[in-house]
Protein backbone atom coordinates (compact mmCIF):
# COMPACT_ATOMS: atom_id res chain seq x y z
CA UNK A 1 0.00 0.00 0.00
CA UNK A 2 1.31 3.49 -1.08
CA UNK A 3 1.97 5.54 2.05
CA UNK A 4 -0.81 8.17 2.78
CA UNK A 5 0.97 11.38 2.97
CA UNK A 6 -1.48 13.28 5.00
CA UNK A 7 -0.06 10.70 7.89
CA UNK A 8 2.96 11.35 7.74
CA UNK A 9 2.78 15.26 7.91
CA UNK A 10 0.29 14.58 10.63
CA UNK A 11 2.37 12.17 12.25
CA UNK A 12 5.61 14.39 11.91
CA UNK A 13 3.46 17.54 13.31
CA UNK A 14 1.96 15.52 16.50
CA UNK A 15 5.91 14.09 16.90
CA UNK A 16 7.16 17.20 16.45
CA UNK A 17 9.41 15.92 13.64
CA UNK A 18 8.47 18.85 11.41
CA UNK A 19 6.33 22.53 11.90
CA UNK A 20 4.99 24.91 9.35
CA UNK A 21 7.60 28.13 9.85
CA UNK A 22 5.43 31.04 11.95
CA UNK A 23 2.89 28.54 12.18
CA UNK A 24 0.81 30.89 14.89
CA UNK A 25 0.69 34.00 12.34
CA UNK A 26 -0.72 31.21 9.69
CA UNK A 27 2.81 29.86 8.18
CA UNK A 28 5.11 31.29 5.46
CA UNK A 29 5.11 29.39 2.73
CA UNK A 30 8.03 27.32 1.25
CA UNK A 31 9.45 27.33 4.82
CA UNK A 32 9.79 24.75 7.69
CA UNK A 33 10.98 24.20 11.46
CA UNK A 34 12.28 20.78 12.46
CA UNK A 35 10.60 20.05 15.73
CA UNK A 36 12.49 18.50 18.76
CA UNK A 37 12.76 14.51 17.30
CA UNK A 38 13.30 16.71 13.97
CA UNK A 39 16.43 18.27 14.62
CA UNK A 40 17.88 14.79 15.90
CA UNK A 41 16.68 12.74 12.75
CA UNK A 42 17.86 15.67 10.22
CA UNK A 43 21.53 16.03 12.38
CA UNK A 44 22.05 12.33 12.24
CA UNK A 45 21.50 12.34 8.58
CA UNK A 46 24.17 15.32 8.67
CA UNK A 47 26.68 13.56 10.78
CA UNK A 48 26.01 10.33 8.74
CA UNK A 49 27.42 12.14 5.72
CA UNK A 50 29.82 14.05 6.81
CA UNK A 51 30.90 11.33 8.61
CA UNK A 52 31.11 8.68 5.81
CA UNK A 53 31.89 11.22 3.52
CA UNK A 54 34.59 13.53 5.09
CA UNK A 55 35.98 13.11 8.79
CA UNK A 56 35.98 9.77 8.45
CA UNK A 57 37.56 8.95 5.09
CA UNK A 58 40.27 6.53 5.01
CA UNK A 59 42.43 8.80 2.23
CA UNK A 60 45.70 5.67 2.88
CA UNK A 61 43.19 3.14 0.87
CA UNK A 62 41.78 2.57 -2.16
CA UNK A 63 38.06 2.48 -1.51
CA UNK A 64 36.04 -0.26 -3.68
CA UNK A 65 35.51 1.39 -7.43
CA UNK A 66 37.55 4.02 -6.61
CA UNK A 67 40.70 4.72 -8.93
CA UNK A 68 43.17 5.60 -6.41
CA UNK A 69 43.34 6.87 -2.48
CA UNK A 70 42.25 10.33 -2.42
CA UNK A 71 41.78 13.32 0.67
CA UNK A 72 38.75 14.36 2.09
CA UNK A 73 38.73 17.88 3.99
CA UNK A 74 35.82 20.16 4.77
CA UNK A 75 34.85 23.97 4.87
CA UNK A 76 32.09 26.30 6.11
CA UNK A 77 31.61 29.23 4.05
CA UNK A 78 29.24 32.81 4.62
CA UNK A 79 26.06 32.54 3.08
CA UNK A 80 26.69 36.38 1.40
CA UNK A 81 29.52 36.19 -0.51
CA UNK A 82 30.50 39.05 -2.95
CA UNK A 83 28.28 39.54 -6.13
CA UNK A 84 30.61 38.62 -8.74
CA UNK A 85 30.61 34.99 -7.73
CA UNK A 86 26.91 34.41 -8.76
CA UNK A 87 27.74 36.41 -12.25
CA UNK A 88 30.63 34.16 -12.42
CA UNK A 89 29.15 31.50 -12.03
CA UNK A 90 26.13 31.94 -14.45
CA UNK A 91 23.15 32.08 -11.18
CA UNK A 92 23.00 35.63 -12.08
CA UNK A 93 22.29 35.48 -15.36
CA UNK A 94 20.63 31.89 -15.88
CA UNK A 95 19.32 30.81 -12.67
CA UNK A 96 15.58 31.45 -13.78
CA UNK A 97 12.34 29.43 -13.77
CA UNK A 98 9.73 30.87 -16.29
CA UNK A 99 6.61 31.77 -14.33
CA UNK A 100 2.56 32.39 -15.46
CA UNK A 101 0.35 34.59 -13.62
CA UNK A 102 -3.38 33.65 -13.50
CA UNK A 103 -4.93 37.50 -14.00
CA UNK A 104 -8.55 35.95 -12.77
CA UNK A 105 -7.15 33.78 -9.32
CA UNK A 106 -4.24 36.08 -8.71
CA UNK A 107 -2.00 32.78 -8.76
CA UNK A 108 1.29 32.28 -10.19
CA UNK A 109 2.80 28.63 -11.31
CA UNK A 110 5.90 27.03 -12.99
CA UNK A 111 5.25 27.23 -16.58
CA UNK A 112 7.15 23.83 -16.44
CA UNK A 113 5.01 22.57 -13.69
CA UNK A 114 1.24 22.97 -15.23
CA UNK A 115 0.33 20.22 -16.78
CA UNK A 116 -2.93 19.57 -18.70
CA UNK A 117 -5.12 18.30 -21.69
CA UNK A 118 -6.68 19.01 -24.97
CA UNK A 119 -10.56 18.52 -24.85
CA UNK A 120 -13.14 19.16 -26.96
CA UNK A 121 -17.03 19.76 -26.93
CA UNK A 122 -19.97 21.44 -28.20
CA UNK A 123 -17.60 22.59 -30.98
CA UNK A 124 -14.67 24.22 -28.74
CA UNK A 125 -11.57 22.96 -28.47
CA UNK A 126 -9.60 24.07 -25.07
CA UNK A 127 -6.46 23.00 -22.79
CA UNK A 128 -7.26 21.87 -19.39
CA UNK A 129 -4.39 22.76 -16.92
CA UNK A 130 -4.00 21.20 -13.61
CA UNK A 131 -0.79 20.93 -11.25
CA UNK A 132 -1.51 17.39 -10.51
CA UNK A 133 -0.05 14.85 -12.57
CA UNK A 134 -0.84 10.91 -13.08
CA UNK A 135 -4.42 9.82 -11.58
CA UNK A 136 -5.18 12.68 -9.95
CA UNK A 137 -4.39 15.25 -12.84
CA UNK A 138 -6.48 13.29 -15.12
CA UNK A 139 -9.63 13.21 -12.59
CA UNK A 140 -9.32 17.08 -11.95
CA UNK A 141 -8.90 17.63 -15.21
CA UNK A 142 -11.99 15.89 -16.01
CA UNK A 143 -14.09 17.55 -13.24
CA UNK A 144 -13.04 21.37 -14.65
CA UNK A 145 -14.19 20.56 -18.16
CA UNK A 146 -17.57 19.28 -17.01
CA UNK A 147 -18.40 22.53 -15.58
CA UNK A 148 -16.93 24.64 -17.83
CA UNK A 149 -18.44 23.49 -20.93
CA UNK A 150 -21.97 22.52 -18.36
CA UNK A 151 -22.12 19.28 -18.57
CA UNK A 152 -23.14 16.32 -15.91
CA UNK A 153 -21.25 13.40 -15.17
CA UNK A 154 -23.06 11.32 -16.56
CA UNK A 155 -22.68 13.41 -20.07
CA UNK A 156 -19.05 12.75 -19.86
CA UNK A 157 -18.95 10.63 -23.01
CA UNK A 158 -19.26 14.26 -24.82
CA UNK A 159 -15.63 15.06 -23.93
CA UNK A 160 -13.23 13.92 -27.07
CA UNK A 161 -10.12 13.91 -25.10
CA UNK A 162 -7.30 14.49 -27.35
CA UNK A 163 -4.02 12.95 -26.09
CA UNK A 164 -2.57 12.50 -22.48
CA UNK A 165 -1.46 15.04 -19.98
CA UNK A 166 1.34 17.45 -21.62
CA UNK A 167 3.15 19.78 -19.98
CA UNK A 168 1.88 23.75 -20.59
CA UNK A 169 5.11 24.51 -22.30
CA UNK A 170 3.74 22.83 -25.31
CA UNK A 171 1.13 25.38 -25.58
CA UNK A 172 1.54 28.19 -27.80
CA UNK A 173 -1.65 29.78 -27.81
CA UNK A 174 -2.78 30.86 -24.13
CA UNK A 175 -6.03 31.79 -25.04
CA UNK A 176 -7.15 28.38 -25.59
CA UNK A 177 -5.83 27.76 -22.09
CA UNK A 178 -8.33 27.58 -18.60
CA UNK A 179 -5.61 28.21 -15.89
CA UNK A 180 -5.20 25.73 -13.05
CA UNK A 181 -7.69 28.18 -10.67
CA UNK A 182 -9.56 29.69 -12.97
CA UNK A 183 -13.32 29.45 -14.62
CA UNK A 184 -12.96 31.41 -17.66
CA UNK A 185 -10.09 30.63 -20.49
CA UNK A 186 -7.30 32.75 -21.11
CA UNK A 187 -6.39 33.58 -17.72
CA UNK A 188 -2.77 32.78 -18.00
CA UNK A 189 0.10 35.72 -18.38
CA UNK A 190 2.74 34.93 -20.71
CA UNK A 191 5.79 32.97 -19.13
CA UNK A 192 8.35 35.37 -18.05
CA UNK A 193 11.87 35.14 -16.22
CA UNK A 194 11.95 35.06 -12.54
CA UNK A 195 15.65 34.78 -11.13
CA UNK A 196 15.51 32.41 -7.81
CA UNK A 197 18.27 34.06 -5.91
CA UNK A 198 16.83 36.00 -3.02
CA UNK A 199 18.59 39.59 -3.47
CA UNK A 200 19.42 42.18 0.06
CA UNK A 201 21.49 44.85 0.99
CA UNK A 202 24.84 45.08 2.85
CA UNK A 203 25.51 47.48 4.89
CA UNK A 204 23.81 50.50 5.39
CA UNK A 205 24.03 51.13 1.32
CA UNK A 206 20.12 50.12 -0.13
CA UNK A 207 20.85 50.93 -3.83
CA UNK A 208 22.78 48.40 -6.38
CA UNK A 209 26.05 49.34 -4.87
CA UNK A 210 25.21 47.37 -1.71
CA UNK A 211 23.30 44.71 -3.44
CA UNK A 212 23.93 40.87 -2.48
CA UNK A 213 22.19 37.49 -2.81
CA UNK A 214 21.45 34.81 -0.51
CA UNK A 215 23.67 31.71 -2.12
CA UNK A 216 21.45 29.56 -3.89
CA UNK A 217 23.85 26.59 -3.52
CA UNK A 218 27.01 25.76 -1.14
CA UNK A 219 28.99 24.42 -4.02
CA UNK A 220 30.32 28.48 -5.11
CA UNK A 221 31.97 28.87 -1.54
CA UNK A 222 34.10 25.52 -2.19
CA UNK A 223 34.96 26.92 -5.73
CA UNK A 224 36.18 30.50 -4.27
CA UNK A 225 38.36 28.41 -1.52
CA UNK A 226 40.05 26.21 -3.42
CA UNK A 227 43.51 27.91 -3.73
CA UNK A 228 43.01 28.58 -0.11
CA UNK A 229 42.64 25.02 0.54
CA UNK A 230 45.59 23.53 -1.34
CA UNK A 231 47.85 26.63 -0.10
CA UNK A 232 46.87 26.19 3.92
CA UNK A 233 46.57 22.35 3.38
CA UNK A 234 48.99 19.93 1.92
CA UNK A 235 46.04 18.32 0.34
CA UNK A 236 47.26 16.70 -3.50
CA UNK A 237 44.78 16.27 -6.68
CA UNK A 238 42.46 13.95 -6.19
CA UNK A 239 40.69 15.23 -3.01
CA UNK A 240 37.35 16.50 -2.20
CA UNK A 241 35.89 19.47 -0.44
CA UNK A 242 32.75 18.63 1.69
CA UNK A 243 30.10 21.54 2.50
CA UNK A 244 26.99 21.40 4.66
CA UNK A 245 25.10 24.43 4.85
CA UNK A 246 21.93 26.28 4.15
CA UNK A 247 20.93 27.32 0.53
CA UNK A 248 18.18 30.04 -0.50
CA UNK A 249 16.08 29.79 -3.43
CA UNK A 250 12.57 31.61 -4.12
CA UNK A 251 11.17 29.04 -5.79
CA UNK A 252 7.57 30.03 -7.51
CA UNK A 253 5.64 27.12 -6.58
CA UNK A 254 6.95 25.26 -3.27
CA UNK A 255 5.24 22.29 -2.57
CA UNK A 256 5.15 19.07 -1.49
CA UNK A 257 5.88 19.35 1.89
CA UNK A 258 9.82 19.96 2.47
CA UNK A 259 10.50 18.49 -1.06
CA UNK A 260 10.68 21.90 -2.60
CA UNK A 261 11.59 24.81 -0.03
CA UNK A 262 12.92 28.40 0.05
CA UNK A 263 15.29 27.75 2.94
CA UNK A 264 16.69 24.27 2.95
CA UNK A 265 20.04 22.64 3.33
CA UNK A 266 22.74 20.80 1.06
CA UNK A 267 25.43 18.47 1.47
CA UNK A 268 28.00 19.19 -1.51
CA UNK A 269 31.24 17.80 -2.11
CA UNK A 270 33.68 19.16 -5.33
CA UNK A 271 36.20 16.60 -5.91
CA UNK A 272 39.00 17.93 -7.92
CA UNK A 273 40.58 15.32 -9.90
CA UNK A 274 42.78 15.18 -13.41
CA UNK A 275 40.84 15.86 -16.26
CA UNK A 276 41.68 12.35 -17.80
CA UNK A 277 40.55 10.27 -14.80
CA UNK A 278 37.74 12.29 -14.19
CA UNK A 279 35.15 9.96 -15.72
CA UNK A 280 36.33 7.34 -13.88
CA UNK A 281 35.92 9.35 -10.61
CA UNK A 282 32.11 10.68 -11.75
CA UNK A 283 31.15 7.02 -12.30
CA UNK A 284 32.66 5.98 -8.67
CA UNK A 285 30.90 9.30 -6.83
CA UNK A 286 28.08 8.56 -8.72
CA UNK A 287 27.83 4.76 -7.37
CA UNK A 288 29.00 6.06 -4.14
CA UNK A 289 26.31 7.94 -3.18
CA UNK A 290 24.10 5.69 -4.34
CA UNK A 291 25.10 3.11 -1.85
CA UNK A 292 24.67 5.42 0.62
CA UNK A 293 21.17 5.81 0.62
CA UNK A 294 20.69 1.71 0.21
CA UNK A 295 22.84 1.40 3.39
CA UNK A 296 20.99 3.91 5.09
CA UNK A 297 17.80 1.71 4.49
CA UNK A 298 16.13 3.68 1.60
CA UNK A 299 14.52 0.48 -0.25
CA UNK A 300 16.09 -0.57 -3.68
CA UNK A 301 12.83 -0.71 -5.39
CA UNK A 302 12.09 2.97 -4.26
CA UNK A 303 15.68 4.60 -5.25
CA UNK A 304 17.21 4.99 -8.73
CA UNK A 305 19.98 6.36 -10.64
CA UNK A 306 18.90 7.93 -13.59
CA UNK A 307 21.47 9.40 -16.16
CA UNK A 308 20.77 12.74 -17.50
CA UNK A 309 20.21 12.50 -21.66
CA UNK A 310 22.71 15.56 -22.94
CA UNK A 311 19.64 17.93 -23.65
CA UNK A 312 18.83 17.81 -19.84
CA UNK A 313 22.55 18.33 -18.50
CA UNK A 314 23.04 22.20 -17.15
CA UNK A 315 25.38 24.93 -18.80
CA UNK A 316 28.40 23.39 -16.88
CA UNK A 317 28.15 19.34 -16.91
CA UNK A 318 29.03 16.98 -19.45
CA UNK A 319 27.63 13.88 -17.34
CA UNK A 320 25.28 14.37 -15.14
CA UNK A 321 22.82 11.43 -13.13
CA UNK A 322 20.20 11.86 -10.35
CA UNK A 323 19.76 9.73 -7.40
CA UNK A 324 15.90 9.22 -7.59
CA UNK A 325 13.25 8.34 -4.56
CA UNK A 326 9.65 7.32 -5.28
CA UNK A 327 8.38 10.24 -3.06
CA UNK A 328 4.85 8.82 -2.45
CA UNK A 329 3.32 12.30 -3.26
CA UNK A 330 4.18 12.15 -6.39
CA UNK A 331 2.06 10.08 -9.19
CA UNK A 332 2.60 6.09 -9.44
CA UNK A 333 6.31 5.18 -11.48
CA UNK A 334 7.56 9.03 -11.12
CA UNK A 335 10.43 9.83 -9.26
CA UNK A 336 11.73 12.94 -7.30
CA UNK A 337 15.58 14.28 -7.05
CA UNK A 338 17.15 13.47 -4.03
CA UNK A 339 20.74 14.49 -5.44
CA UNK A 340 22.78 15.01 -8.42
CA UNK A 341 25.95 13.95 -9.60
CA UNK A 342 27.42 16.41 -12.08
CA UNK A 343 30.90 16.02 -14.17
CA UNK A 344 31.68 19.95 -13.98
CA UNK A 345 34.93 19.92 -16.47
CA UNK A 346 36.60 22.79 -15.34
CA UNK A 347 33.57 25.04 -15.75
CA UNK A 348 33.90 26.45 -12.64
CA UNK A 349 37.24 27.10 -11.63
CA UNK A 350 37.82 28.49 -14.85
CA UNK A 351 34.80 31.53 -14.59
CA UNK A 352 35.95 32.32 -11.26
CA UNK A 353 39.55 32.32 -13.02
CA UNK A 354 38.51 34.05 -16.70
CA UNK A 355 35.25 35.38 -16.05
CA UNK A 356 31.68 33.64 -16.80
CA UNK A 357 32.10 30.99 -19.15
CA UNK A 358 29.93 29.82 -22.23
CA UNK A 359 29.84 27.36 -24.78
CA UNK A 360 30.69 27.95 -28.38
CA UNK A 361 30.15 24.80 -29.96
CA UNK A 362 32.47 21.83 -28.43
CA UNK A 363 34.26 24.60 -26.52
CA UNK A 364 34.06 26.86 -23.44
CA UNK A 365 34.63 30.62 -24.21
CA UNK A 366 34.82 33.72 -21.60
CA UNK A 367 31.07 35.29 -22.68
CA UNK A 368 30.77 38.53 -24.07
CA UNK A 369 29.07 41.52 -23.84
CA UNK A 370 27.56 43.87 -26.87
CA UNK A 371 30.31 46.18 -26.83
CA UNK A 372 32.95 42.86 -27.00
CA UNK A 373 34.15 42.95 -23.47
CA UNK A 374 34.05 39.35 -20.94
CA UNK A 375 30.33 39.44 -19.66
CA UNK A 376 31.25 39.10 -16.27
CA UNK A 377 35.02 39.48 -15.38
CA UNK A 378 36.49 36.79 -13.09
CA UNK A 379 38.95 36.95 -10.16
CA UNK A 380 41.81 36.51 -12.17
CA UNK A 381 43.53 34.77 -9.76
CA UNK A 382 45.21 31.53 -10.96
CA UNK A 383 43.55 28.49 -9.64
CA UNK A 384 45.50 26.12 -11.38
CA UNK A 385 47.10 23.36 -10.18
CA UNK A 386 50.72 21.92 -10.27
CA UNK A 387 51.38 18.50 -9.83
CA UNK A 388 55.03 18.61 -7.80
CA UNK A 389 55.84 14.62 -8.62
CA UNK A 390 55.26 15.18 -12.50
CA UNK A 391 55.34 18.92 -12.69
CA UNK A 392 52.34 19.50 -14.63
CA UNK A 393 50.21 22.23 -14.01
CA UNK A 394 46.46 22.09 -15.00
CA UNK A 395 42.98 23.25 -14.10
CA UNK A 396 41.41 20.11 -12.50
CA UNK A 397 37.61 18.87 -13.48
CA UNK A 398 35.43 18.71 -11.15
CA UNK A 399 32.80 15.83 -9.78
CA UNK A 400 30.03 17.63 -7.91
CA UNK A 401 27.89 14.94 -6.03
CA UNK A 402 25.23 17.62 -4.37
CA UNK A 403 22.86 15.92 -2.33
CA UNK A 404 19.85 17.77 -0.10
CA UNK A 405 19.60 17.53 3.53
CA UNK A 406 15.94 18.21 4.12
CA UNK A 407 14.95 15.74 0.55
CA UNK A 408 17.22 12.88 2.20
CA UNK A 409 15.62 13.48 5.39
CA UNK A 410 11.99 13.56 4.01
CA UNK A 411 13.17 10.25 2.26
CA UNK A 412 14.11 8.53 5.20
CA UNK A 413 11.02 9.77 6.81
CA UNK A 414 8.68 8.12 4.03
CA UNK A 415 10.56 5.38 4.16
CA UNK A 416 10.75 4.38 8.13
CA UNK A 417 6.59 5.07 8.28
CA UNK A 418 5.25 1.47 8.62
CA UNK A 419 1.70 0.75 9.70
CA UNK A 420 2.00 -2.80 11.39
CA UNK A 421 -0.30 -5.33 13.66
CA UNK A 422 1.29 -5.16 17.40
CA UNK A 423 0.14 -7.25 20.60
CA UNK A 424 -1.06 -4.48 22.68
CA UNK A 425 -0.62 -4.98 26.87
CA UNK A 426 -2.74 -7.79 26.89
CA UNK A 427 -1.94 -9.57 23.96
CA UNK A 428 -3.99 -8.38 21.67
CA UNK A 429 -3.31 -7.73 17.99
CA UNK A 430 -3.70 -3.80 17.28
CA UNK A 431 -2.40 -1.37 14.58
CA UNK A 432 0.54 0.60 15.65
CA UNK A 433 2.47 3.14 13.45
CA UNK A 434 6.33 2.84 14.08
CA UNK A 435 9.06 4.62 12.62
CA UNK A 436 11.81 2.23 11.53
CA UNK A 437 14.84 4.64 10.82
CA UNK A 438 18.13 2.84 10.78
CA UNK A 439 19.50 2.95 14.10
CA UNK A 440 21.97 5.53 12.80
CA UNK A 441 19.42 8.09 12.06
CA UNK A 442 17.13 7.04 14.96
CA UNK A 443 16.71 10.51 16.91
CA UNK A 444 16.54 8.24 20.16
CA UNK A 445 18.55 5.12 20.74
CA UNK A 446 16.52 3.93 23.36
CA UNK A 447 14.03 4.60 25.78
CA UNK A 448 14.21 3.64 29.59
CA UNK A 449 11.06 2.67 31.65
CA UNK A 450 10.17 1.37 35.03
CA UNK A 451 7.18 -1.27 34.78
CA UNK A 452 5.29 0.69 37.16
CA UNK A 453 6.35 3.80 39.51
CA UNK A 454 6.97 2.00 42.54
CA UNK A 455 8.70 -0.39 44.32
CA UNK A 456 12.36 1.18 44.07
CA UNK A 457 11.70 0.82 39.87
CA UNK A 458 12.25 4.42 39.11
CA UNK A 459 15.13 4.85 40.90
CA UNK A 460 16.79 1.86 38.93
CA UNK A 461 15.45 2.70 35.84
CA UNK A 462 16.95 6.46 36.55
CA UNK A 463 20.48 4.79 36.90
CA UNK A 464 20.85 3.26 33.77
CA UNK A 465 19.44 6.40 32.07
CA UNK A 466 22.45 8.26 33.99
CA UNK A 467 24.72 5.65 32.81
CA UNK A 468 23.50 5.90 29.10
CA UNK A 469 22.91 9.51 28.84
CA UNK A 470 26.56 10.77 28.52
CA UNK A 471 26.94 8.11 25.37
CA UNK A 472 23.96 8.00 24.03
CA UNK A 473 20.62 10.16 23.30
CA UNK A 474 18.17 7.99 25.36
CA UNK A 475 14.95 8.72 27.15
CA UNK A 476 13.34 8.32 30.17
CA UNK A 477 9.45 7.64 30.54
CA UNK A 478 7.77 6.46 33.58
CA UNK A 479 3.92 8.35 32.62
CA UNK A 480 1.45 5.96 31.73
CA UNK A 481 0.69 2.34 31.06
CA UNK A 482 3.86 0.79 29.49
CA UNK A 483 2.14 -0.45 26.29
CA UNK A 484 1.53 3.06 25.63
CA UNK A 485 4.92 3.99 26.24
CA UNK A 486 6.32 1.65 23.70
CA UNK A 487 3.78 3.30 21.23
CA UNK A 488 5.14 6.31 21.89
CA UNK A 489 8.99 4.99 21.11
CA UNK A 490 7.63 3.43 18.27
CA UNK A 491 6.43 6.45 16.88
CA UNK A 492 9.56 8.60 17.48
CA UNK A 493 11.41 5.95 15.74
CA UNK A 494 13.52 4.53 18.79
CA UNK A 495 14.96 1.20 17.94
CA UNK A 496 15.26 -0.33 21.84
CA UNK A 497 13.15 0.10 24.59
CA UNK A 498 15.10 -0.93 28.48
CA UNK A 499 12.63 -1.85 31.12
CA UNK A 500 13.22 -2.47 34.90
CA UNK A 501 10.58 -4.81 36.07
CA UNK A 502 9.85 -7.28 38.75
CA UNK A 503 12.54 -9.83 37.40
CA UNK A 504 14.59 -6.93 38.17
CA UNK A 505 14.67 -6.46 41.30
CA UNK A 506 15.64 -10.18 42.29
CA UNK A 507 18.23 -10.40 39.71
CA UNK A 508 19.49 -7.40 38.68
CA UNK A 509 18.44 -7.84 34.72
CA UNK A 510 16.28 -6.11 32.52
CA UNK A 511 14.37 -6.87 29.13
CA UNK A 512 15.29 -4.88 26.32
CA UNK A 513 12.62 -4.99 23.73
CA UNK A 514 13.53 -4.38 19.05
CA UNK A 515 11.32 -2.19 17.80
CA UNK A 516 10.88 -3.84 14.18
CA UNK A 517 10.71 -7.83 15.37
CA UNK A 518 9.16 -7.17 18.71
CA UNK A 519 11.38 -9.88 20.18
CA UNK A 520 12.27 -8.88 24.19
CA UNK A 521 15.39 -10.50 25.91
CA UNK A 522 16.98 -10.33 29.18
CA UNK A 523 20.32 -8.83 30.11
CA UNK A 524 22.07 -7.65 33.27
CA UNK A 525 20.88 -4.03 33.70
CA UNK A 526 24.70 -2.85 34.38
CA UNK A 527 25.35 -4.16 30.58
CA UNK A 528 23.01 -1.97 28.75
CA UNK A 529 25.71 0.41 27.54
CA UNK A 530 27.53 -2.73 26.30
CA UNK A 531 24.46 -3.96 24.72
CA UNK A 532 22.96 -1.21 22.93
CA UNK A 533 26.60 -0.50 21.87
CA UNK A 534 26.71 -4.07 20.34
CA UNK A 535 23.26 -3.24 18.38
CA UNK A 536 23.63 0.29 17.41
CA UNK A 537 26.41 -0.82 15.53
CA UNK A 538 24.79 -3.74 13.86
N1 LIG B 1 25.48 22.73 -6.81
C1 LIG B 1 24.56 22.00 -7.60
C2 LIG B 1 23.17 22.13 -7.14
O1 LIG B 1 22.87 22.94 -6.28
P1 LIG B 1 20.76 21.24 -7.53
O2 LIG B 1 20.30 20.02 -8.26
O3 LIG B 1 20.15 22.53 -7.90
O4 LIG B 1 22.34 21.27 -7.73
C3 LIG B 1 21.18 19.90 -5.33
O5 LIG B 1 20.56 21.00 -5.98
C4 LIG B 1 20.24 19.28 -4.33
O6 LIG B 1 19.74 20.26 -3.43
C5 LIG B 1 18.98 18.65 -4.95
O7 LIG B 1 19.22 17.35 -5.42
C6 LIG B 1 18.03 18.65 -3.77
O8 LIG B 1 18.26 17.55 -2.94
C7 LIG B 1 18.43 19.92 -3.03
N2 LIG B 1 17.50 21.02 -3.39
C8 LIG B 1 17.56 21.83 -4.46
N3 LIG B 1 16.54 22.71 -4.45
C9 LIG B 1 15.81 22.43 -3.34
C10 LIG B 1 14.63 22.99 -2.76
N4 LIG B 1 14.00 24.03 -3.32
N5 LIG B 1 14.15 22.46 -1.61
C11 LIG B 1 14.80 21.41 -1.01
N6 LIG B 1 15.91 20.86 -1.51
C12 LIG B 1 16.43 21.35 -2.65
Amino acid sequence: MPLDMDKLVSLCKRRGFLFQSSEIYGGLNGFWDYGPLGVELKRNVKEAWWRDMVSGHDDRTTLPGAPEPYEMTGLDCTIIMHPQVWKCSGHYDLFHDFMVDCRESKRRYRHDQVRGRWVEAKGQRIFVASQEGGETGLAETEQRALKFFNLRAKNAEELAWQGPLVSLTTVADFSLVLGPDAKTLGTLTEPREFNLMFKTYVGALSGEEGAAFLRPETAQGIFVNFKNVLDSSRVRVPFGIGQVGKSFRNEITPRNFTFRSREFEQMEIEFFCHPKSSPDWYRYWRDRRYRWYLDLGLAGDHLRLRDHDRDELSHYSCGTADIEYAFPFLPPGEFGELEGIAHRGDFDLRSHMEGKLARKGDELVVEEGADGKPRHRGSGKDLSYRDDLTGERYVPHVIEPSAGADRATLAFLCQAYTEDMAPDENGKPTERVVMKFHPRLAPIKAAVFPLVKKDGMPEIAEQIYRELKPRFPVFYDEKGAVGRRYRRQDEAGTPYCITVDGQTLQDQTVTIRDRDSLKQWRLKAGDCAAELERLLRG
